[in-house]
């Protein structure tokens, strides 16, 4: 049942031109294609045979160069139809009948709100007409779209609009052509009622696009920050990467059934609303943010992933990396570099590491998979931006830059694999980067052990670096990695010193900081002319997605907390000390012993907290403690509820101690200045709801006013969901009224109730299980929308490890419950929640055994999706 990376063959036929058409009707919709293939000269085998693809597809009539095709002149196995006996070229014509009322699984053509939209990527395309839907296969596409004029007046898709008219039948249509030649998965439609927003910008070749955003019309006030976002995606990619646009018009449509983020379909973006939509009122500064990112990375799209695209699936990173990569630089130049490094290392961290170590773990180039939905993780997204990340650290900024230009020019209008992308590197660069491709191949984080020695003597500083990975299924041994290392050594005051490494020849101007290569098992640094005993500074900014094994006091992590000149590493240091605290703490939670925290480290949270020189974004992110999910996987065997206690106990002593700096603080930094979407003012906004919420683990009468008062006279979301969610952590009755008010306050607006869900069920009172089982029955709640599964169940389920992993294992047997009804309806959604059961083997012998029960449980049900199915019985085989 396993596809692989090695049984890549290309397509014994391309095509040239499809001609698409659609009447449109929610319960039967008849798709018309008309296309022209012809024999794949890059296809070695003598065959004639046209493989097609298709999913819950209705064959009406089939025709080859205008002869209608009999039942027995095909095969079809599976989701493949076999066309033998094919010309060198032909025409193609494919009738077939589809339902979009009735797909709940939101892959293909469906109905949403009202409204027709598409989802093609991976393989969706399928589910409209029998295609060769693989991604080597690209073509230039015409679609005309008929439907009904009342319910339907916009209808759109890919490319220029050329024509349109009526039918006396009080339907009327579209045509659309896209004159770039793409792979089925970016192909959109849609068709609706819809209201449009609209700008321009123009290219630096002079170039004037119209942008165009497509919402509900109760949403065309929420579409402002959304436009800014486009324009600035447009110039920052010609700024960056020299990216144009290619096309005289670019659309944005927001729906509401989307089972991702976003969808950088050619031309006509289709976007999750929650990812689109905003106004001060109902979206929070994070939503802002993301917004921002989201378009951006969907933009980036049209040049990595849309003119130069993947040969094949397993090359996904090949796009889905380098666009994290772009997005990232893009948010970190339009807001802060640090405290966007920090936020994806902490992705990393919390989520990709965890996947590493879990029976998913899988390379950034996975080289099987049993079904691709399941491969948009973290690795190949995440893990995939730092790949391409390291080669730009290795290249240079302008050789990398060169690089781009080269891959871009070299592969324009091409379908092609990682290596191409490295070899572009390569090519630019004169680098070998042979061994470094190994990050694309081998799955794990490495683990690189720091051993130092100082002689006084000679001034000599020695750093020996060793490295390990691992082993990860199906890779017991591995190879070593090529790992960039950004490298300091701080003096006693904190400076950098200059640095001379052995056996290289002095440099005009000293380095202050210098990249060492680990390329090899175990290397050995020699710095020389080092006058005092240095502390070295690793790995500053993060330069490479592994684990440094060295052993620091908490001395010396205090010094760097305050001194190092690398705003990551001195956040870093921040994080390692509280994670050394918490663990002890954990350990003396499990021998129960009494707990209790050394008084240097609250005065080294004091001194932040009150540094007048650090950003306030950074103080935010120094106060802010790793999260339970960071700690476990910091733990030999995960012991959930000491977690929770250590770091509940941590923030109750903190926020008692530090009480009157946190309130004097959060007196300060009110203001009644309207909402703007502003790294200054979201850095204000963020540190006086840290205070808040601080405060509020003192349970103080003042704090439960601020709060309330806060929650009821706010004017902007992220203020009234600031006080909410703290409030909902804490058992007082101000707490009910306050859900219910909001609530009513917000009911008609789903983006809202989808944080009202949220909320509830992120709640650490130990009645959240019952309360997220009665929402459920909520009115506003539906399995159907992806939305408020990840909204209730997601949250809960992945983002509330202590009570999820309630010892008794009824959060387990709920999560089942809920994958079990959703598995028919969207198996997409059902194996993204079923992976919360994955790394089962990380906990306590009952909670093993309940996990593994569910998991057997969800195994032997029949029938099961391909997605479940892969991430249940790949979690089992861990055994
Ligand atoms: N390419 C989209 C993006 O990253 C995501 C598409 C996800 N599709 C899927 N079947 N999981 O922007
Ligand atoms: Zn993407």
């Amino acid at each position: 049942r396993a596809i692989r990376l090695t049984d890549y063959r290309p397509p014994a036929y391309q095509v040239e031109t499809v001609e698409l058409r659609f009447e449109l009707d929610p319960a039967n919709t008849r798709v018309h294609c008309r296309m022209t293939v012809s024999r794949n000269p890059a296809c070695k085998v003598q065959g004639h045979e046209l493989n097609l693809y298709g999913k819950d597809v209705e064959l009406v009539r089939l025709s080859v160069d205008g002869i209608e095709r009999d039942k027995n002149t095909w095969v079809i196995d599976d989701e493949t139809l076999t066309l033998s006996g094919m010309p060198e070229r032909a025409v193609v014509e494919i009738e077939t009948l589809i339902h979009p009322d009735s797909n709940t699984a939101l892959e293909g053509l469906y109905v949403s709100s009202g409204m027709f939209c598409t989802q093609c990527e991976a393989e969706g395309f399928r589910r409209i007409t029998w295609f060769p839907d693989r991604p080597d296969v690209m073509a230039r596409y015409t679609t005309t779209l008929v439907a009904e004029k009342t319910n339907y007046p916009v209808l759109l898709s890919n490319g220029n609009p050329i024509k349109r008219g009526e039918l006396d039948d009080g339907r009327h249509w579209a045509t659309w052509e896209d004159p770039f030649p793409k792979p089925s998965y970016l192909f959109a439609l849609v068709a609706g009622d819809l209201a449009c927003i609209e700008g321009d910008f123009t290219t630096r070749s002079g170039r004037k696009v119209d942008i165009r955003i497509y919402v509900e019309h109760e949403n065309r006030h929420k579409c402002e920050h959304a436009m800014d976002s486009i324009k600035q995606a447009m110039r920052w990619d010609e700024e960056t990467f020299g990216r144009e646009y290619d096309l005289d018009i670019f659309m944005i449509v927001a729906v509401n059934d989307f089972n991702m983020g976003a969808m950088e379909n050619k031309g006509l973006n289709i976007f999750n609303s929650s990812c689109v939509l905003a106004s001060p009122e109902t979206a929070t500064d994070a939503d802002y943010y993301n917004i921002q990112s989201i378009i951006g990375h969907e933009y980036f799209h049209n040049w990595s992933g849309n003119r130069v695209t993947c040969r094949d699936w397993f090359q996904l990173s090949l796009k889905e990396g380098f666009t994290v990569y772009r997005d990232q630089e893009f948010s970190a130049d339009l807001n802060s570099h640090p405290v966007k490094r920090i936020n994806d290392v902490n992705i990393l961290r919390a989520h990709q590491f965890a996947q590493d170590a879990s029976p998913m773990a899988h390379p950034v180039r996975p080289d099987s998979y049993i079904e691709i939905s399941n491969f948009y993780t973290v690795t190949v997204y995440n893990k995939g931006a730092e790949v391409v990340r390291m080669i730009r650290t290795l290249l240079g900024a302008e050789t990398f830059r060169q690089g781009c230009d080269l891959y871009f020019e070299r592969h324009d209008g091409q379908a092609v694999t990682t290596d191409d992308f490295v070899a572009a590197m390569e090519d630019a660069s004169g680098i070998d980067l042979t061994r470094f491709k190994r990050w694309y191949s081998q799955a794990g984080t490495p683990v690189i052990d720091v051993e130092d020695h100082y002689d006084p003597q000679q001034q000599r500083y020695q750093l020996t670096l060793r490295q390990h990975c691992p082993a990860t299924p199906g890779q017991a041994d591995k190879k070593p990695f090529h790992i960039p290392l950004l490298t300091a050594l701080l003096s006693g005051d904190g400076s950098p010193l200059p640095l001379q490494l052995e056996g290289t020849s002095d440099s005009m101007a000293p380095q202050h900081e210098m990249l060492l290569e680990l390329f090899d098992q175990e290397q050995r640094f020699t710095f020389t002319g080092v006058a005092e005993r240095p502390t070295p500074s690793l790995l500053r900014g993060f330069t490479a997605p592994v684990r440094l094994a060295i052993h620091r006091d908490e001395q010396t992590l205090a010094f760097l907390l305050a001194n190092d000149s690398d705003p990551f590493n001195r956040w870093d240091a921040g994080q390692t000390l509280a994670v050394n605290v918490l663990l002890k703490l954990v350990d003396a939670s499990q021998k129960q012993q009494t707990l209790d925290i050394d008084a240097t480290v609250i005065e080294a949270f004091r001194a932040t907290l009150n540094d007048p020189r650090l950003d306030m974004a950074l103080i935010v992110q120094a106060l802010s403690l790793p999260s339970e999910a960071y700690l476990a996987d910091q733990s030999e065997s995960v012991d959930v509820d000491a977690i929770h206690a250590a770091r509940m106990y941590f923030r109750k002593t903190l926020a008692e101690q530090l009480y009157d700096d946190f309130a004097r603080r959060y007196q300060a930094l009110q203001s009644d200045a309207p909402y703007r979407f502003d790294a200054n003012d979201m850095a204000q906004r963020s540190l006086k709801n840290l205070c808040l919420s601080w405060m509020m683990e003192t349970e103080k009468q003042q704090a439960r006013e601020l709060c309330v008062q806060q929650f009821e006279q706010s004017s902007n979301m992220t203020d009234t969901l600031a006080a909410l969610s703290t409030l909902a952590q804490h058992d007082f009755p101000e707490r009910e009224k306050a859900l219910e008010d909001f609530y009513t306050q917000w009911k008609d607006d789903p983006q809202v109730v989808e944080k009202w869900f949220a909320i509830q069920a992120g709640s650490r009172l130990p009645e959240t299980l019952q309360r997220v089982t009665a929402l459920l029955e909520h009115p506003a709640f539906t399995l159907k929308n992806p939305n408020k599964v990840r909204a209730l169940i997601g949250r809960f389920c992945q983002g509330n490890p202590v009570r999820f992993h309630a010892a008794d294992g009824r959060g387990y047997r709920f999560l089942a419950d809920r994958v079990l009804e959703l598995d028919s309806m969207n198996p997409q959604i059902a194996a993204r929640l079923v992976s919360a059961l994955s790394r089962w083997k990380r906990y306590d012998p009952t909670r093993q055994h309940h996990m593994t029960q569910q998991l057997e449980r969800i195994l032997s049900h029949e029938p099961l999706s391909r997605d479940v199915f892969e991430i249940v019985s790949k979690s089992l085989d861990a055994s």
